[in-house]
């Protein structure tokens, strides 16, 4: 197959009505930050034995399209000795792979970061796609501040999102491009929206300049909200200013746009994505979702690391699978978390 025929069947294959993308990325230090509350060791053998559950949850390729794995995993069996990227083409799943290598902070640009990972990685992306990866994700931060982020930190960081983009591209990987306005802070939806508008502007700016082909990309953003510490905003609110900003920056081309929760709560990260699609008919692209802890979070609760409460945690990962499905329609109701 031809490079654009792969990409062309990825996109298709992660773009699905009523479904998103499970994020199980988590580097080590942060999956030892998710064990921690329910007192597991962050050992190869637990991360192994949780991947499993996510991959091996009955019925999981009803809701989820897509899972984004950490490097490690894309080498790890289940129980029965199968690849864990070949348990998820199982389930209907497309395997992708975190390819950054995290933050460090922006050189002459205070409270900015910049990511790493960029040299080398036409190479890994090779052994990943030979692994079983057919798309990628990397993910920039821009913390919010009355100095931040800087024009060189707005700059810096699309530049490289595009860099990446259209390496994945040049071996036939899809490039899920992930510039995340952090939630913390205590300022307000206008400022969070003006910073997205600035930050996604000049990701798409840099997008043109790399030559990225649009339809064969995933843009993971982070929602238009109001700071942590500050009061907390209405769905409707959240969903009026999220899709406003988004038609300000996003060409039509893109298939669709998969948000992070980023410190949302499940419920939270669920009623907005609902308000939007309930809210707003026929845009251009795709409102989904690639929520990590807002998929996560219940399961791990119920998991604590115990074999006996495998059936349960799964039973966890799909409610909250389905009800982000729902989200998808806008047919998701506060009470369908009782059932
Ligand atoms: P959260 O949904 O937990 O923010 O994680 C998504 C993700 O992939 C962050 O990079």
């Amino acid at each position: 197959m031809s490079i654009q025929t792969d990409m062309q069947k990825t996109i298709e294959d992660m773009v699905q009505k009523g479904k998103g993308i499970l994020a199980a990325d988590e580097s080590l230090p942060t999956i030892t930050k998710r064990f921690k509350p329910i007192g597991v060791e962050p050992t190869e053998e637990n991360r192994r034995a949780w991947r499993t559950l996510l991959l091996t949850t009955p019925r999981l390729g009803d809701y989820i399209s897509g899972i984004i794995l950490f490097e490690e995993t894309l080498t790890q069996k289940n129980d029965d000795g199968t690849l864990l990227p070949e348990v998820a083409e199982s389930q209907g799943i497309v395997p992708g792979v975190k390819v950054d290598k995290g933050t460090i902070s922006l050189v002459n640009s205070p409270g900015d970061f910049i990511t790493q990972g960029l040299d080398n990685l036409g190479e890994r992306l090779k052994t990943y796609k030979e692994q079983g990866a057919r798309f990628a994700k990397w993910r920039e931060v821009y913390p919010i501040s009355t100095h931040n982020p800087r024009r060189l930190g707005i700059e810096a960081n699309a530049e490289a999102l595009a860099c990446y983009a259209a390496i994945c591209q040049s071996v036939g990987i899809i490039p899920i491009v992930e510039p995340e306005v952090l939630i913390d802070g205590e300022h307000t939806i206008e400022r969070c929206f003006e910073v997205t508008e600035t930050v996604q502007h000049a990701v798409y700016h840099a997008m043109r300049r790399y030559g990225v082909i649009l339809e064969y990309t995933i843009l993971k953003p982070s929602m238009v909200v109001p700071g942590k510490e500050h009061t907390k905003a209405s769905p409707e609110e959240v969903a009026e200013n999220t899709v406003k900003q988004l038609r300000r920056t996003v060409p039509a081309a893109v298939p669709s746009i998969n948000f992070l929760s980023g410190g949302q709560s499940p419920e939270e990260a669920t009623v907005n994505l609902n308000a939007m699609n309930a809210n707003y008919l026929n845009q251009p692209w795709e409102l989904s979702f690639s929520y990590g802890r807002a998929l996560q979070e219940t399961a791990l609760q119920a998991w604590l690391g115990k074999k006996e409460n495998v059936p349960a945690a799964q039973a966890a990962l799909l409610k909250r699978a389905k009800l982000n499905a729902a989200a998808r329609y806008g047919s998701y109701t506060p009470e369908m978390e009782k059932e």
